[in-house]
């Protein structure tokens, strides 16, 4: 049984329909990278995974329950977690009283020490404001904030977006950490050789329709496809 498990998903905008039939499924333990040009639907179908926006019609299950009628911080609570584009980290609050006030609202928080040991960074800025961090650094408390709670699933949308070079090789350092502890994790990227690097299988979404599922030496190896649908991004 598939972890999470989309089935016929469709969504829209008021009259505006942005997502068509999507089948999506993740493993657990799997790292799925989801890909597709700006525009595509990608937030559009985190949003919808989580219930921010209610699919119009589809199905969605997690660990075989159906969650479409679900409510976001249900979802949130219990099973999944989503870092959004925009991180939305505590800007007067210190990394650690970020960090803490996350996992108050987890079951079974992870300890704060393990935190510590992933994110060696936000130790050391573990009494910085939040508003007082660097892109990266704020991305790395995002994505940490998340984690805290232990999710069953964590979904990260652009999270290298806007970042230096050198912020992108370390958080591609934690994300390989998480992977390697056998986290399972959807990734959404623009940057499809930094995604692709994690990724044990991969979607493209291209104007709401799902255009390809396979690995993602198959979608390399497809110059065409990759043309097509990812453009100058590959
Ligand atoms: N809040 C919204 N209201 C209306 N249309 C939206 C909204 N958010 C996104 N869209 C439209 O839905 C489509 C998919 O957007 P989005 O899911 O954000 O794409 P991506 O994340 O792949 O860049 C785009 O055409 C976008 O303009
Ligand atoms: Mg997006």
């Amino acid at each position: 049984m598939s972890l999470l498990e989309a089935r016929a998903v469709n969504s829209y905008y008021g009259d505006s329909h942005v997502l068509f039939d999507i089948d999506f499924d993740v493993e657990p333990n799997e790292v799925v990278a989801l890909l597709g040009r700006n525009g595509a639907g990608k937030t559009t179908l985190l949003h919808s995974i989580m219930g921010v926006i209610r699919p119009r019609s589809g199905r969605i299950a997690f660990a075989g329950e159906p969650i479409e009628e679900r409510d976001p911080y249900e979802i949130a609570r219990r099973d999944i977690q989503l870092v959004p584009e925009t991180r939305r980290i505590f800007s007067t609050l210190s990394v650690e009283e970020n960090l803490k006030i996350a996992a108050l609202t987890s079951r079974r928080p992870l300890e704060l020490g393990w935190i510590y040991e992933v994110f060696p960074r936000l130790k050391e800025r573990r009494r910085s404001r939040g508003g007082n961090l660097s892109g990266g650094e704020q991305q790395m408390l995002a994505v940490a904030r998340a984690l805290i709670r232990d999710p069953k699933l964590l979904m990260l949308d652009e999270p290298f977006e806007g970042l230096a070079p050198v912020i992108v090789r370390d958080l591609s350092r934690v994300i390989r950490e998480l992977v390697r502890a056998g986290r399972t994790i959807v990734i959404v990227e623009q940057n499809v050789r930094a995604a692709l690097q994690f990724a044990h299988r991969v979607y493209v979404l291209n104007n709401g329709h799902m255009v390809y599922h396979g690995t993602p030496k198959e979608l390399l190896a497809n110059a065409e496809l990759t043309a097509t649908y990812l453009g100058a991004a590959v």
